[in-house]
């Protein structure tokens, strides 16, 4: 089998390092382009950020297309109290990037990636679903060439942001509601899901012992882990971002129920809500598969796996 084509969109970010790290090590997927946009910090950042990523573990042939700058409606809200100021803070610094963004930006690289793509290509956004939603708007007629969209954002129930509202969602949710409006077939892996990928000390040993990378990663995560403590009072800090390119992985390590998601955009209670449809009571027809219970023993086998070969 040939690896998957895909291309992720981040906004590093400790769980879109550790997204992107996966998404590098995995001999089945076929990394085509990376893609950054505004969101945990400022576009600068998430830019930078991602290329450090990238050149730790030596992927540096794939292209990184700098994306929005700001969501599409409204002001950007980040989230410096879980990332930190760089937006990847942390025990040390990772290396300086030994390469520069792509001259096109992301809607053009996206929309380039595919139409040189052989077959059509899975879209893995992690961060705001800005750019995703202003590459729709400005080449519809792309959209066959995208196989899937495998998102983290939204929630069934909890949010993280506000009571009601996810964070990825919450920053953009106009561009939320044109891309689950799309038609394209989605993978919503929503808090439900990610909260089931927490790194507690056990996993945060093993990925310590693991090279490297695993060390980097281990150092992101001991960071996280404080942020997540303070805010949260979570004693495990979930690897949000991996869930979604894990599930393109392995889509059997991701139970998930074909539901209606609508976006709440409107409401200063509840904006940013991803409304599920869980028991098909609108009786719309669903527009996502949402994750509803991780197979959190598989998910850490295939990240380690992956992280192993880096
Ligand atoms: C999401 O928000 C960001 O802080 C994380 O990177 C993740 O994508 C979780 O709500
Ligand atoms: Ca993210």
């Amino acid at each position: 089998m040939s690896p998957k084509p895909v291309i992720l969109d981040v906004d590093p970010g400790h769980d879109d390092a550790v997204a992107l790290m996966l998404a590098c090590g995995h001999p089945d997927l076929d990394l085509l382009a990376v893609t950054t946009v505004a969101g945990n910090v400022t576009i600068e950042k998430t830019t930078r950020n991602a290329l450090r990523v990238l050149s730790l573990v030596g992927c540096t042939d794939v292209p990184v297309g700098v994306g929005a700058p700001e969501p599409l409606e409204r002001p950007l809200h980040t989230a410096e109290d879980i990332h930190g100021k760089s937006g990847l803070d942390g025990p040390e610094e990772i290396p300086h990037a030994g390469f520069e963004p792509d001259e096109s930006g992301a809607v053009a690289l996206i929309a380039d990636t595919l139409r040189a793509s052989t077959e059509p290509v899975t879209l893995i956004p992690v961060g705001p679903l800005t750019n995703i939603a202003a590459f729709l708007r400005e080449h519809p007629g792309l959209k066959d060439r995208v196989a899937r969209i495998s998102l983290m954002g939204g929630s069934m129930g909890l949010g993280n942001t506000t009571p009601a509202a996810e964070f990825n969602i919450y920053v953009d949710p106009e561009a939320a509601r044109e891309v689950f409006e799309s038609g394209l077939p989605i993978t919503m892996s929503g808090l439900d899901v990610t909260h089931q990928a927490g790194a507690g000390p056990r996993e945060r040993a093993r990925l310590r012992a693991t090279g490297r990378v695993g060390h980097v990663v281990a150092g992101f995560l001991d960071f996280f882990a404080t942020t997540y403590e303070s805010v949260f009072g979570f004693d495990a800090p979930p690897l949000h971002d991996p869930v979604a390119v894990a599930a393109v992985l392995e889509p059997g390590l991701l139970k998930t129920r074909p539901m209606r998601v609508d976006i709440e955009c409107e409401s200063d209670l509840t904006r940013g809500e991803t409304v599920c449809d869980f028991y098909g009571v609108t009786g719309m027809a669903p527009n996502a598969e949402v994750g509803v219970e991780l197979d959190r023993e598989r998910f850490f086998r295939l990240l380690y796996g992956a992280l192993d070969r880096l």
